[in-house]
């Protein structure tokens, strides 16, 4: 019977087989200890020569490093092994004999190289558990919106504006979207149509590129749209950053989840955030105990993550690190070291709340006790990892915005739809944004986001 090795206790005494990788092997000549993987975990399985006929005992000898196989055996109790248990092997079947030279071996590689062979890299047991624990991470998240009244909101990656500042826009040429633009839809045209103007069927040369287009920073705006017809949404996608940072925290490709809630304010949309990643937390630690064991992560820090979380004002948080000799502005966001000290200051993660406006997107709602200020709050990991959310309530009068705009030397055309949604029903609303990537290096203790997004894009790799 044909199982997986995640189902290997359920057939203790039984012969099964199973279909996958040797990742390793080791012979003393009479003994063979294959080790196998197929995706749902590893298990030894160990050949006697005695056992076997000389054409099954060659087929072993011949095999190398991630060589394809199927082999059969009898599912041993064993206290030594990671699962508990071991095969004794009865049967071997190359499906595919890997040349010699794997290229990632046992010995220690660098960084580099490892992101060279990234197609192979994830075949280790550390980058298996990452992807399964990101796995979680977006089941979790998608649950919990669910179970809260959210509806899953698809926004566009391709996009007429900006979101979150212009400097960090990867810029593309894209067709002109004139109204009057010739159409290369024959069906649709009234002239193709009535037959007696064929030419207007032709291509429409690529010089009628002549609009910009960028990739999106993030879905937050299009999703303000979505809200006000389903009153509670979330969308989940890749974006783009064109940022020069080469930060342990920076890709320029990441994964996005932007939710967004009508009737909520400031308050309110802290509440779901904390309600939101406790429960994330919580089903990584019931699910991937031994993904994070793979990874070496202490789950303690992990057990303290529970609500309440720490509340703290920019201002709070700048005369805090200003005591601990940073040397941060009044007025200044906070930088990676900042975020760092103030994060081992606690156990739990920190909302950081009321950023001064100048330094925050034209979008947010300044605060009525002090305008120099934004409703707005990042949520900061803790143990050093910093940022992983970003949030505000959203400026929701038409005339404001229009005033932000023009103040954050914004054109107004691009987002003539966005603020026409406060000219119709505006109501009081809020959202945030976390980023995939921050969140599975924190949950698993890496130091860089590189390893936590199966083919990273930075601002030095492309590829593979
Ligand atoms: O703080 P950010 O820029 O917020 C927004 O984009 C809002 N529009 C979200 C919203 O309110 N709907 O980005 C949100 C999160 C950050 O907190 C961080 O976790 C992550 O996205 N992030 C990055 N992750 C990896 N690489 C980068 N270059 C990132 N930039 C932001
Ligand atoms: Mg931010």
């Amino acid at each position: 019977m044909t199982i997986n090795v995640s189902e290997i206790h359920k057939h203790v005494g039984e012969e099964v087989e199973l279909k996958g990788w040797c990742y390793n092997f080791r012979s003393s000549g009479k003994i063979f200890f294959l080790q196998f993987r197929d995706g749902t975990g590893r298990v030894q399985v160990v050949y006697s020569k005695a056992d076997l006929t000389e054409d099954q005992w060659a087929v072993l000898e011949s095999l190398r490093l991630e060589s394809s196989v199927v082999v059969r055996g009898i599912v041993k109790e064993d206290t030594r092994a990671p699962l508990g248990f071991e095969l004794e092997g009865r049967f071997i079947q190359a499906i595919q004999i890997a040349p010699e030279g794997y290229p990632i071996g046992k010995k220690e590689h660098g960084p580099d190289f490892l992101l060279d062979h990234r197609h192979f890299w994830l075949r280790a047991e550390s980058q298996w558990a990452v992807m399964r624990v990101r796995d979680r991470i977006i089941t979790s998240t998608f649950e919990w919106f669910h179970e809260n009244g959210f509806v899953k909101f698809d926004t566009p990656i391709l996009t007429p504006t900006s979101c979150e500042g212009t400097t960090e826009l990867f810029e593309m040429d894209y067709f002109s979207d004139e109204p009057d633009a010739p159409s290369t839809d024959s069906t649709s045209s009234p002239l193709a149509s009535s037959g007696n103007n064929l030419i207007s069927a032709e291509p429409v040369e690529a010089s009628t590129r002549k609009t910009k287009a960028y990739l999106a920073q993030s879905g937050q705006l299009y999703l303000e749209a979505g809200i006000m017809s389903l009153g509670r949404a979330f969308d989940f996608g890749p974006v783009f950053r064109a940022e020069k940072s080469k930060t342990r925290r920076h890709l320029t490709e990441f994964w996005m989840m932007d939710a967004e809630a009508t009737f909520v304010e400031h308050e309110g949309n802290m509440a779901i955030q904390e309600a939101l990643i406790c429960r994330i937390v919580q089903d990584v630690l019931k699910h991937c105990q031994y993904e994070l064991k793979v990874l070496g992560r202490d789950t303690a820090p992990l057990e303290k993550v529970q609500a309440p979380f720490v509340h703290i004002t920019h201002q709070e948080a700048v005369a805090k690190l200003r005591a601990m000799r940073s040397d941060i502005g009044e007025m200044d966001d906070l930088g990676a070291d900042d975020e760092t000290l103030l994060t081992q200051q606690y156990d739990r993660p920190i909302f950081l709340e009321k950023y001064p406006a100048a330094v925050k997107a034209f979008y947010m709602k300044r605060d009525p006790q002090d305008p120099t200020r934004c409703l707005n709050n990042d949520l900061l990991a803790p143990e050093g990892y910093g940022e992983i959310i970003g949030g505000s309530q959203r400026e929701d009068d038409y005339e404001t915005l229009m005033i932000r705009i023009r103040e954050h030397n914004l054109d107004p055309k691009p987002f003539e739809w966005y603020v026409d949604l406060r000219r119709y029903g505006s109501v009081p609303h809020s959202g945030f944004g976390y980023g995939l990537e921050r969140i599975v290096a924190w949950l698993c203790g890496l130091h860089h986001v590189r390893e936590t997004i199966p083919f990273p894009r930075l601002m030095n790799r492309l590829t593979p």
